[in-house]
């Protein structure tokens, strides 16, 4: 059932962009949320973490481990949707090997750019990264494989356009490992109203 949500998107998303700018140019700062390497381990990220360079793993601001869905296979061609800086996306694109392909959308600059820098230093030219919002993806219908996804769809008020999307771009037989943040009972209106609430 989809709910209405009486929310400034243009303003949430200039908060989120402005959260996460902040994410990638500090990321020693303590967020409302946990960040960076230590994090990721604790969430028992798999071994790939560790050839992902610093400039990315010290902005990863996942809420929970995609990974324990399952791994990915040689050759498939990967959607991470909401790639932050670029950690999940550079972790698949050791598991899809260089015969596969991965691309990350995020609408944030900085972490995009963090994403592009980290991708560079682990010399891996079958990624990329590109500027643009979950709920009007540039990419053609069925184009990829797998879709992941690590604390982005909570961010985003109009879920039924992000999952219409995912599944134009899915191949027929495509899966979705998704982790987020879900909610057991409903948020007042009030509270879906409070742009910190959705940002945090
Ligand atoms: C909590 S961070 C997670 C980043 C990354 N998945 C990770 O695990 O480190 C959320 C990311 O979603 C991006 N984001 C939020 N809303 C978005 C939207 N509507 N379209 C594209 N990206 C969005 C933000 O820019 C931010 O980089």
């Amino acid at each position: 059932m989809a709910v209405e949500v009486d929310v400034d998107v243009a303003l949430l998303k200039s908060e989120i962009k402005k959260t996460y700018a902040s994410v990638s140019a500090e990321p020693e700062k303590d967020f409302i949320f946990p960040t960076g390497g230590a994090w990721a381990e604790d969430l028992g990220y798999p071994p790939e973490l560790a050839n992902v360079p610093d400039v990315a793993v010290e902005s990863f601001a996942g809420v929970a481990n995609p990974w324990k869905l399952g791994r990915l296979e040689p050759g498939e061609r990967v959607l991470d949707l909401g790639s932050g800086a670029g950690t999940d996306s550079l972790i698949a694109a050791q598991m899809v090997g260089p015969e596969g392909h991965v691309t990350g959308v995020d609408m944030t600059e900085q972490m995009l750019d963090k994403a592009r820098t980290a991708a560079a230093e682990m010399g891996t030219t079958h990624v990329e990264f590109v500027e643009a919002e979950a709920e009007r993806l540039p990419c053609p219908d069925g184009s990829f494989d797998v879709v992941i996804s690590n604390g982005v769809i909570d961010l985003i008020p109009d879920k039924d356009a992000v999952f219409s999307e995912l599944f134009r771009v899915l191949a027929p037989g495509g899966r979705m490992q998704i982790a987020d943040v879900t909610i057991q009972r409903p948020v007042s209106e009030e509270g879906r109203r409070n742009i910190d609430l959705w940002t945090g």
